[in-house]
C-alpha cells in the first residue's frame, strides 16, 4: 500500500515524501520577472518544512504571458544568477524544486503587458478583462518555442522538473476551452483540434529537455463553467500526454469565472469540504499511465492519507496551507496530526498585490492581538 511519507521517484527525480506544494504566485518577484532574495528565501523555508517538491509560482514564458505584478519571468537568460541562487538555496537543505511555466493568453490585461492580450479567439469572456487579439499562427508558434527555451533554461539553472500550466483558465486551457477557443482552423473544433496547441507545446518542452527529465501538467479537468472545458476533452488530452510520455498529471479545475466552484475554494472548514477536485482525478487517473496529483482543499492530515492510501493517488498538492505553514509536512510527518491552520480565506492575495508578497493575513493579525495582550 502507498503511504503518504515514503520516497518515490518521477522519471529520475527522487522525492521524500507525497506531498507538494503546487504552484503559488508568490508576488516577490521585481516587475520585469526577476527573483528576489524574498522569493528564494520562501523556497528555502518551503524545503526545510519538508515538502516533497516544491512547484514555484507560475514563471512567464513570453513578456506578453504575464498575468500577475510580481510574478517571476523565464522569458530571459538575464534571471540566470538569481535562478541558480534559487535552486541551489532549495539544494542545500534537501528540497526539489519544479518551476511551472505559464502563458497568461487573454487572462491578463494590457496595463500589466503593455499590450493588448493575445488570446486563441477575439470574444471578451468573463474571465477576461479586455477583448483580446486572436492569435496568428506565427504568434502561436513563437508561444510554443518560448515554452521549450523556458524548460531548456529551467534544466540548465537547476530545476529538477518543469511544469506546463494547463489549468485555471491560462493560455493552453483557453484553447481547450470551446467556449474561449472559437477558432476554425487545426486549433479549433474538434476535442483533438483544441488539444493541438497543449501537445505541441508539451512535444517542444520534450524535445529541449530530452527523455530523462521529469515534465508535468497541471491540467483543468472541468473548468466548472457553462460551456467551458469538460471532464470528456481533458481525459482526451490526458490520455494523449501520457501516451507521449508526460511524467505526472496534477489535476485541478475552475477558473476565474467559476464563482465559488474557482480553483481556490473558500471555507474548507470540515473534512467533507477537503479533497474537492478528487472525483476528477480519479477519472484521469482511469486513462493514464503516469503518477497523478490531486490539489484543492486538503487540510487534514487524515483526507491527504487516506487519499494515497485508500483512493490510489499518488501524490497530494496544496497550496494555501503552506503560506501559513511552510513546516507542515515535517509536522505532520514528526507526529503532531493536527489540520493546517489554514481557513481557505483567501486573504493571502492581497499583500501579493499592495506589500511585495503573500502572507497568512490571519495569522498576522492574530500574532499582532496576541502581542498586545
Ligand atoms: C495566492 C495564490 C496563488 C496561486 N498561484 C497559482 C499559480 O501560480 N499557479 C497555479 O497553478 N495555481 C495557483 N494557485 C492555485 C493553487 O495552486 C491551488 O490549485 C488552489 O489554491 C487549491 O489548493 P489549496 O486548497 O491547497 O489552496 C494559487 C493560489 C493562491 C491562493
Amino acid at each position: 500500500m502507498a503511504m503518504l511519507f515514503e520516497e518515490t521517484d518521477i522519471n529520475g527525480m527522487t522525492l521524500r515524501n507525497r506531498t507538494i506544494r503546487s504552484a503559488t504566485w508568490e508576488g516577490m518577484c521585481e516587475s520585469d520577472g526577476r527573483p528576489t532574495d524574498k522569493l528564494i528565501n520562501c523556497y528555502r523555508n518551503l524545503a526545510k518544512g519538508g515538502v516533497g517538491l516544491i512547484v514555484t509560482g507560475f514563471a512567464f514564458v513570453r513578456p506578453e504571458g504575464q498575468a500577475m505584478p510580481g510574478k517571476m519571468g523565464i522569458h530571459t537568460d538575464d534571471f540566470a544568477l538569481e535562478m541558480e541562487k534559487l535552486t541551489r538555496a532549495v539544494h542545500d537543505v534537501g528540497g526539489k524544486i519544479c518551476i511551472q511555466l505559464v502563458h497568461a493568453g487573454g487572462q491578463t490585461e494590457s496595463k500589466i503587458i503593455g499590450q493588448q492580450p493575445l488570446a486563441p479567439s477575439a470574444v471578451k469572456v468573463d474571465q477576461f478583462p479586455e477583448t483580446p487579439v486572436e492569435l496568428s499562427k506565427g504568434d502561436i508558434n513563437t508561444i510554443i518555442t518560448a515554452f521549450g527555451k523556458g524548460a531548456h533554461r529551467a534544466k540548465a539553472w537547476g530545476f529538477d522538473a518543469v511544469q506546463i500550466h494547463g489549468a485555471h483558465g491560462y493560455l493552453i486551457n483557453q484553447f481547450l476551452s470551446p467556449l474561449i477557443n472559437r477558432r476554425t482552423d487545426e486549433y479549433g473544433g474538434s476535442t483533438a483540434n483544441r488539444s493541438r496547441f497543449l501537445l505541441e507545446v508539451y512535444r517542444n518542452v520534450r524535445t529541449n529537455v530530452g527523455s530523462d527529465y521529469p515534465v508535468l501538467i497541471k491540467l483543468n479537468a472541468s473548468d466548472n463553467l457553462k460551456g467551458g472545458l469538460e471532464t470528456d476533452d481533458a481525459m482526451y488530452a490526458a490520455e494523449k500526454l501520457s501516451e507521449e510520455g508526460i511524467d505526472a498529471i496534477e489535476v485541478s479545475a475552475g477558473t476565474p469565472a467559476s464563482g465559488a466552484m474557482n480553483p481556490a475554494r473558500r471555507k474548507i472548514n470540515v473534512p467533507e469540504k477537503e479533497a474537492y477536485n478528487l472525483d476528477l482525478a480519479l477519472r484521469v487517473k482511469e486513462v493514464v499511465e503516469c503518477p497523478v496529483m490531486t490539489v484543492g482543499g486538503f487540510r487534514s492530515y487524515e483526507v491527504a492519507a487516506k487519499t494515497i492510501q485508500e483512493d490510489g493517488m499518488d501524490y497530494i498538492a496544496m497550496s494555501r496551507p503552506f503560506i501559513r505553514e511552510p513546516d507542515l509536512p515535517k509536522r505532520w510527518f514528526q507526529g503532531d496530526r493536527k489540520p493546517a491552520q489554514c481557513i481557505s480565506c483567501n486573504s493571502c492575495f492581497g499583500p501579493g498585490l499592495k506589500e511585495g508578497g503573500i502572507y497568512c493575513v490571519v495569522e498576522k493579525k492574530a500574532r499582532a492581538k496576541a502581542a498586545k495582550v
